[in-house]
């Protein structure tokens, strides 16, 4: 397939969430004198420019972080998802809007490793210009989800996942669910994210019921809608993180009502953040 493009979408209400959550797991880690890996199964580009016609067409990020990026009351736990966006544009103004690896690569140490797939022939070549391979930064042109059995476990075992799928088909939800078990086998005290859209269709909650039914030690489930369920596209997203940090539940339960506030449309959006 891969006719997805993620430079439509980059910076909306999804990425918001994706990304302000995937700072708080990488401070997390990064806060410990002790290596690990980051491994992102759908890499994408590694930045984004928004003045781009693909990001123009729909202006998606207008919903997103044109939303927060200039606001001056944002809790202290976004501090450091806003500053990889200011990371990415320096003292101009919001220009580029930063993908997980370029927002990954900010977190790692000389000791952690990173390990990125991207299928697509286009995205990988700016992907290896945006972030040039290094002796820690592996980028690969393969499948995701079969690349990621090669990295379990990684040595030492301390390592995130982020799952980060376009689902431009359906199978795609079923095969995140059979990567997620075999992953969670090779490797059960990993960190790891999964992203899904919220959108009127089965898919994503028949996905959820069987990524609950993995045994892990811990889960948080965290949802965002902008818009009333059911609504036209995607009105929200949700995140399923197996093996979270203890902190992130307290994190988000301060983020939520406030991407809620600056993001949802008239009232009519939710959050949901379920521990388990
Ligand atoms: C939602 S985007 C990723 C966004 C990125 N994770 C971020 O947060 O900035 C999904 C990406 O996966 C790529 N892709 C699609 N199928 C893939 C596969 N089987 N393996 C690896 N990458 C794939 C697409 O080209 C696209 O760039």
């Amino acid at each position: 397939m891969l006719s997805y493009r993620h430079n439509f979408h980059a910076g909306n209400h999804a990425d918001v969430l994706k990304h302000a959550t995937l700072t708080l797991i990488l401070s997390y880690f990064q806060k410990k004198q002790k290596s690990f890996w980051y491994i992102d199964t759908h890499a994408g580009v590694g930045k984004y420019d928004l003045t781009s016609d693909q990001a123009q067409k729909n202006k998606e990020f207008n919903q997103g972080i044109g939303m927060l990026y200039t606001s001056q009351d944002s809790p202290d736990e976004l501090t450091p998802y806003i500053n990889q966006i200011k990371l990415c544009n320096g003292p101009n103004e919001m220009r580029y809007y930063p993908g997980s690896p370029f927002i990954a690569n900010h977190f790692i140490g000389a000791q952690d490793q990173l390990r990125l797939f991207e299928l697509h022939p286009t995205d990988f070549k700016s992907l290896t210009e945006t972030l040039l391979p290094s002796k820690n930064i592996n980028i690969l042109k393969q499948d995701g989800l079969t690349g990621l059995k090669s990295c379990l476990p990684p040595q030492p075992r301390r390592g995130i996942t982020l799952i980060d799928p376009s689902y431009e088909v359906t199978q795609e939800y079923k095969d995140v669910f059979v990567a997620v078990k075999d992953a969670v086998k090779r490797f059960q005290t990993g960190t790891y994210m999964i992203w899904c859209p919220l959108i009127d269709r089965r898919e994503p909650e028949v996905l959820l019921g069987n990524l609950k039914s993995i045994e892990v030690n811990s889960s948080l489930y965290v949802s965002l809608s902008i818009d009333k369920k059911g609504s036209k596209g995607m009105y929200g997203s949700y995140l399923y993180i197996i093996n979270p940090p203890w902190t992130l539940r307290d994190q988000l339960s301060v983020i939520c009502p406030y991407l809620l506030e600056r993001m949802g449309i008239e009232g009519r959006g939710s959050f949901d953040l379920t521990a388990t």
